[in-house]
């Protein structure tokens, strides 16, 4: 390399190196590729540098060491547009849209139109000139007539072309192309730049199309190159020497000269064709990896478009087909405080209502307190609303500029509102929690949980039903529902509770009696344990009960189980108190030793589980070496206390699909005294805990095989499919995977089947289960 070097003058060096540079740089930012690493990358970007400080007439104005940023003054010049910067008229529903086509007809020769669908990207524009394929200009819309020059800041952009064609067996480059364009953060680019400054301690920025604009209006361009800014290209204002016929074909031809164009784009023969696609694109939106605010509909051909004209500052070609904003600001007026079922305490804002994601939203999700407290959002505070698709309107955060210093910190509550007793918050968690298990409102979210549809199923039991029990004393907790049936005359007298209500009640509840037990444990509201996990535990209880005689509670082994698993964790966390730690946490290896020593269940234990006895205390030295002192600490109590932790609790680690994490959660919902008292109550009223008897063999036809459920299917729940599934001995897991023999797909089936085909697993619908399941 140095001897080709020596050989090569400087001038031709640095054309090469710009060459490789480029190449590199193209293939990274707009393929996405990495056909270079990093240090091979700044090794050529140094030697291009070291070249340039040595002979500055070598500096060209495409040269990839210009990105970086200059410390010369940058206040904009302004720049006249070579031909008016225009914007899109917009249309809101398909109506629209006809009319739009409809007008166009009138003006043109053609009796039909096609049309390019593109993202509409939520960013600013942006106009570049290349002359001889140089990028000279860039400048930014401004008025549509003149614009600020942002060119030094425009360099920085890494997708954005210095000189085209990118690639050597490229297109030629036109004398003249103006393009124009969208700059823009990718999604996970602006969260990047918040968690820096979350880790500056500077506020978060709310909004990314606002945040782009400041960022490519820095007066130093250093720190718009500090920012990671991405841009895209989809129209050329003027080109010469570049022959353009359809819209289609001048993004492919940007494209082939090195310019980063939308992805996604649709060609559509004809409107009625693109109309029917619009739909799929509220739902798209959200898995793009950049905002988009809409989509841009453009007759494909240009020469038709131009001959339409422009009216004001629109184009007749083109038309904005805009998705419903989904964000809105408005103002915090108060901060509501909900207690769910587990206790945790969330904060709720009350808003004044807004129009956003094209529906009145008048509260919306503050996640929790910490969030709250991070994002500095204050009662009184102008507040940005999010909402999107389907998903809960959350607060983004606060206009700062627009306070008056009326506005009120938001603390967590004291007490609980509810039940007024002291609010805890448990050693690392983010939520504060109402701990009284006999909260009314905590009780009246598990029963609402408890008897909702996928759970128990009790007909007749509303939110207002549930709240009479409760404040009548009827219903301390879930289990007392299963009493009420010895209480129908006091039931008579409340107000409300006719003869027919109450007997239609009694009749829903007899029946929950009887569900599969892993109804009953679905229903608890343990995290992560729904119907799946439910079946999983209730079929592998005959393994933990072995040979026990359980009479009328099936799961009393699980709860002795738990309580020794508790007991267990309990002994390591006093056996921990006498090992003496390094205290010192700011090296990322010791702060994970650190976390794992917190939560022992779930990042030790189910590596012990398999190592021998004598083993472990080895195992342990070497596993918390980064938090030992120097000169060694006696682990052996330690070791001790891990070894019978993981020994407790293997039976629950070694089932396929439990996990540790909802390990952890069964042991402590199991080991609780108070949800005990709940399993004895129910099994005293006559509540049915037993596991169905194994299934006959005879009738396994479904055995060794595994099936994914998605889906509403016509007429069996998944509940009924699942344990028709199950009683011929086939298995039912929560996600696809290569070790799934069928999915079945009902209606809204979601990723799920998408990952069938993906992975070529039959998908069947409900009338061939229903025929696997006649074959047996
Ligand atoms: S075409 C004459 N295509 O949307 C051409 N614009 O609301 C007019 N925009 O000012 C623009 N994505 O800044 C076009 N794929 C796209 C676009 C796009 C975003 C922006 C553009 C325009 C604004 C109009």
């Amino acid at each position: 390399m140095a001897g080709t070097k020596g050989l090569m003058d400087n001038n031709t060096r640095a054309a090469e190196l710009r060459e490789q540079l480029q190449r590199h740089n193209y293939q990274y930012y707009v393929r996405h590729e990495a056909t270079v690493s990093d240090d091979e990358y700044d090794r050529l970007l140094r030697e291009l540098r070291d070249l340039e400080d040595a002979h500055p007439e070598l500096v060209t104005p495409d040269s990839p060491t210009q990105r970086a940023g200059s410390d010369l003054s940058d206040d904009f010049s302004k720049v006249r547009h070579l031909a008016p910067v225009l914007s899109l008229a917009n249309a809101f529903d398909a109506e629209d849209l006809h009319a739009w086509e409809q007008r166009n007809l009138r003006l043109l020769p053609a009796e039909t139109l096609s049309y390019t669908l593109e993202p509409k990207l939520d960013g600013l524009s942006i106009v570049l000139t290349y002359e001889n394929g140089v990028l000279t200009r860039a400048a930014t819309r401004g008025d549509g007539e003149t614009g600020d020059d942002v060119t030094p800041n425009v360099r920085t952009i890494r997708s954005i072309p210095l000189r085209i064609p990118v690639s050597e067996n490229g297109p030629a480059a036109p004398s003249l192309l103006v393009v124009r364009g969208e700059v823009f953060f990718r999604k996970e680019d602006f969260e990047a730049l918040n968690r820096q400054q979350e880790a500056q301690e500077l506020p978060r920025y709310v909004n990314a199309r606002n945040t782009a604009s400041g960022t490519l209006k820095q007066k130093d361009s250093r720190n718009t190159a500090a920012r990671p800014l991405s841009a895209f290209v989809y129209d050329v204002m003027a080109a010469e020497g570049m022959e353009l016929t359809s819209q289609s074909g001048l993004l492919q031809d940007l494209d082939a000269l090195g310019f980063p164009v939308p992805p996604e784009v649709q060609s559509c023969p004809g409107l009625d064709a693109l109309i029917d696609t619009l739909p799929a694109w509220e739902g798209r939106r959200n898995e793009l990896p950049f905002q988009i605010d809409g989509l841009v509909v453009k007759v494909d051909d240009l020469q038709l478009s131009r001959q339409l004209g422009v009216v004001g500052k629109d184009p007749r070609g083109a038309i904005a087909w805009k998705f419903p904003a989904e964000e809105a600001s408005t103002r915090l007026l108060d901060v509501s405080v909900n207690v769910g079922r587990s206790g945790k305490i969330t904060p709720a804002a009350v808003l004044e209502p807004v129009f956003v994601g094209g529906v009145t939203v008048s509260s919306a999700s503050l996640h929790n307190y910490d969030q709250v407290a991070r994002l500095d959002i204050r009662r009184g505070d102008t507040v940005i609303v999010k909402r999107s698709g389907d998903v809960i309107p959350y607060v983004v955060g606060p206009v700062v500029a627009a306070r008056d210093g009326s506005e009120k910190e938001i603390l967590p509550p004291r007490t609980c509102p509810w039940c007024e007793r002291p609010v805890a918050r448990p050693e690392a968690a983010v939520d504060w929690y109402c701990v009284n298990p006999v909260c009314p409102e905590r009780v009246f979210r598990q029963v609402e949980f408890f008897v909702s549809r996928g759970a128990m199923d009790i007909e007749g039991m509303g939110p207002e039903t549930i709240r009479t029990l409760i404040e009548q004393g009827f219903v301390e907790d879930v289990a007392d529902i299963f009493t009420l049936a010895d209480k129908r005359g006091q039931l008579l007298e409340l107000d409300g509770f006719g003869e027919t209500k109450v007997d239609n009640l009694l009749a829903a509840i007899r029946d929950a009696m009887s569900r599969p037990l892993e109804r009953i444990l679905a229903s608890q509201g343990i995290d992560g344990v729904g119907e799946t996990v439910a079946g999983l535990l209730a079929t592998e209880l005959h393994k933990l009960v072995g040979s026990q005689s359980c009479e009328d509670n099936a799961l009393r082994p699980l709860v002795q189980l738990a309580t020794e698993v508790q007991a267990a964790r309990s002994r390591f966390a006093v056996a921990l108190r006498s090992v003496p730690l390094v205290e010192d946490l700011d090296e990322p290896a010791r702060q994970r030793v650190k976390r794992q020593l917190d939560n022992p269940l779930v990042e030790l234990a189910p590596r012990f589980v398999d190592v021998p006895q004598e083993a472990v205390e080895g195992r342990m030295q070497r596993a918390l070496k980064p938090l030992l002192p120097e000169d060694g600490a006696d682990l052996s109590n330690l070791a001790n206390a891990m070894a019978q932790l993981s020994h407790a609790a293997a039976p629950l680690l070694q089932i396929e699909g439990l996990g540790p994490v909802l390990t952890q959660n069964i042991v402590t919902w199991f080991a609780n005294e108070h949800n005990q008292k709940l399993l004895t109550k129910m099994a005293a009223a006559g509540v049915n805990l037993q596991p169905a008897a194994p299934t006959d063999t005879a009738a396994n036809t479904l055995e060794g095989l595994t099936f994914v459920l998605t889906g509403t299917l016509p007429t069996l729940s998944r509940n009924e499919a699942r344990e028709r599934i199950e009683a011929l001995g086939g298995k039912v897991t929560g996600s696809v995977s290569r070790k799934t023999d069928y999915v079945i797909a009902g209606a809204s089936p979601g990723s799920k089947a998408r990952k069938a085909e993906q992975l070529e697993i039959p998908i069947l619908d409900e009338d061939g289960l229903q025929s696997l399941l006649a074959d047996g």
